[in-house]
């Protein structure tokens, strides 16, 4: 080893002793007098001191030539440090170097490497690998090893098999679009990228591995945000001969012992909430239980006043922020332009504030009295101080702009605190969605989801009101992970392929692999995914999930360091049969 310690283990019991370093140059002061080094590896930073008069003069004149990043072995003995710095473990002590060897030298990076680096995003995008070596990012690669050895030594513990599956396969319906792969041996055909290994991980079932995992990459070409990538990792699971509890329990078990393991945190039993009550409570199908404020419906006690708004809306549905009926004028038009912004949608905002002396102060007063908004406020639940928040509209539009405004209310009052963790299973999502633009119904979740023995009947007559033994995991307004109970009967699953729009021969021609193995014996299984950089991300109180990802592509989904995606060579697209049409 070309080092007898690391930058961040030496202490003031170390006193004395001689040793080697290796690192990169972080900084360097020269003061004339004393020359200091701050040594960096993975570890941490180790000060290095010469001292004019005292230390080797060849020493110090190859000191001199040093630059940042700089890649040097350190020799000499531990000193204690004259003036100390609480602020780093190793700042007790210094190294009082006798020997540096220049490993290599460095360009003068484009940005700083120190926590707060003077460095924009595209260029730290640009030089990701030295982007990875600043302490914040090494941190968050350190939490993710963390969570997937502890997510291993869970799913071991409960006699999980770690399965690989393909990435060079045939289309998986997850409802984004495919990234597809030319063949060279099969000319004018493609491979597609699995946006998940859902095929692949029922066909396991059918083959008799029971309990099934995976850390898995998964590739959707969709619009990308915050917590968003095209490529992904999930942690792929499936199990046989279970019912929906037994997963439940199964992963619950995982999220408690991950939280306990990795951050100390008890978590409680989690809540089932189904989809139907946190869309009416909520306007969301990932709601944030770390806070109420939950949505009060209206309709009845404003319609029928004169107020055209009200009366041609199709719901009229509110929250109560609590202790913001001092809200000014100005905070009200912002609360206004926030709920008109194109991204949310809303017409307007009508608020009603609850004076201190009992009275009430609204945007509306001129069809609603103070008896009326009284009637309001107990409804709401909303006393003297409190600001009540009213939308209207259609119902499914304003339920989710409601939401938004929920969620930034929920902000600016600090109820949203990233250290407080409370998950929740949304269960009971309908089976079906209706889609506007293609005008036919689509599988909410994905087409081998079963539907609840109870609703099948309405198969036929009410297709949108059938419900799913679907089930997804949210966190703090945040959708961890999803899964549920799938078909493993070839005729259900044929129906409902049939329902999606699936002529016969597409059925056979996308799935017939899949159908064909129901026929040999195919247990009951169900399983489910979490997103794994949207837990890790979560785990350190973070939106985004590209600074949990070694490489991430940006939003326009490139990665501008490896200059990717690119054209490649006309012989190239020869050999594939392709042609690019300029
Ligand atoms: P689903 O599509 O719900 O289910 O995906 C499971 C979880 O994966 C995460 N996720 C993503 N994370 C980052 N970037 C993305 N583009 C992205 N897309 C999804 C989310 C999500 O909850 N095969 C089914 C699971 C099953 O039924 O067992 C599936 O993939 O956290």
């Amino acid at each position: 080893m070309l080092r007898s310690n690391t930058c961040g283990e030496l202490r003031i019991e170390d006193v004395n002793k001689t040793v080697t370093l290796s690192g990169w140059v972080q900084k360097i002061r020269d003061k004339g007098g004393l020359i200091w080094i701050d040594l960096r590896d993975r570890y941490g930073i180790t000060q290095l001191l010469l001292e004019e008069g005292r230390s080797d003069a060849n020493v110090i004149e190859k000191a001199r030539q040093l630059g940042r990043e700089f890649v040097i072995q350190a020799k000499g003995e531990v000193i204690e440090r004259v003036s100390k710095n609480p602020k780093i473990p190793s700042g007790e002590i210094e190294i009082d170097l006798a020997e540096i060897n220049i490993l290599n030298a460095s360009k003068t990076p484009p940005f700083t490497i120190e926590d707060e680096t003077d460095g924009g995003e595209e260029l730290r995008m640009k030089y990701r690998y030295l982007d990875l070596r600043r302490n914040p990012l090494m941190k968050n690669l350190a939490l993710r090893n963390r969570l997937s050895i502890e997510t291993r030594k869970y799913l071991d513990s409960q006699s999980f098999f770690e399965i690989e599956t393909p990435y060079l396969i045939k289309s998986t319906p997850e409802g984004a679009r495919d990234f597809v792969v030319p063949s060279r041996m099969n000319e004018g055909q493609f491979y597609a990228l699995p946006q998940s290994p859902q095929t692949f991980k029922q066909l396991l079932m059918v083959a008799g591995y029971d309990k099934y995992y995976q850390l898995v990459k998964c590739f959707r070409d969709e619009d990308l945000r915050a917590d968003r990538q095209p490529e992904f990792t999930q942690i792929d699971c499936e199990m046989a001969f279970v019912e929906q509890d037994d997963i439940l329990n199964t992963f619950e078990g995982l999220v408690k012992y991950l939280f306990k393991e990795v951050k100390g945190v008890d978590i409680e039993k989690l809540p089932h909430m189904t989809y139907a009550e946190a869309m009416q409570k909520y306007g969301s199908d990932k709601p944030d239980i770390r806070f109420g404020m939950e949505f009060v419906e209206l309709n009845e006690l404003a319609q029928g006043k004169g107020f055209k708004v009200f009366d041609e809306s199709e719901l009229i549905v509110g929250i109560n922020a609590e202790g913001c009926g001092n809200y000014s004028r100005k905070q009200l038009d912002k609360l206004t332009d926030f709920v008109r912004k194109p991204q949310i949608g809303a017409r307007g905002l009508v608020y009603v504030k609850c004076n201190e002396d009992g009275s009430f102060k609204s945007s509306v007063d001129k069809f609603f009295d103070q008896e009326a908004l009284k009637i309001w406020a107990e409804k709401l639940n909303a006393k003297a101080g409190d600001l009540m928040l009213v939308l209207s509209g259609e119902a499914d539009k304003s339920r989710k702009q409601l939401n938004e405004l929920r969620l930034e209310m929920g902000e600016r009052l600090g109820l949203r605190d990233p250290k407080n963790y409370k998950p929740l299973w949304v269960v009971d999502f309908p089976l079906l969605e209706w889609d506007e633009d293609s005008k036919r119904f689509h599988a909410m979740h994905h087409p081998f989801t079963s539907p609840k023995t109870e609703d099948i009947e309405m198969l036929e007559s009410h297709p949108g009101s059938v419900r799913a033994n679907a089930y997804d995991l949210v966190i703090n307004g945040v959708e961890i992970g999803g899964g549920s109970i799938r078909i493993h009967d070839r005729s259900l699953q044929k129906q409902m392929f049939t329902h999606l729009g699936f002529s016969e021969q597409e059925a056979q021609d996308q799935f017939g692999f899949l159908m064909n193995a129901f026929e040999y014996g195919a247990p009951p299984h169900g399983g489910i995914a979490l997103g794994f950089d949207r837990l890790v991300a979560l785990f350190a109180g973070q939106d985004s999930i590209r600074d949990f990802i070694a490489f991430p592509k940006n939003n326009s989904g490139r990665d501008v360091m490896i200059d990717s995606p690119s054209p490649i060579a006309d012989n190239q697209l020869d050999e594939l049969g392709l042609k690019v049409v300029k």
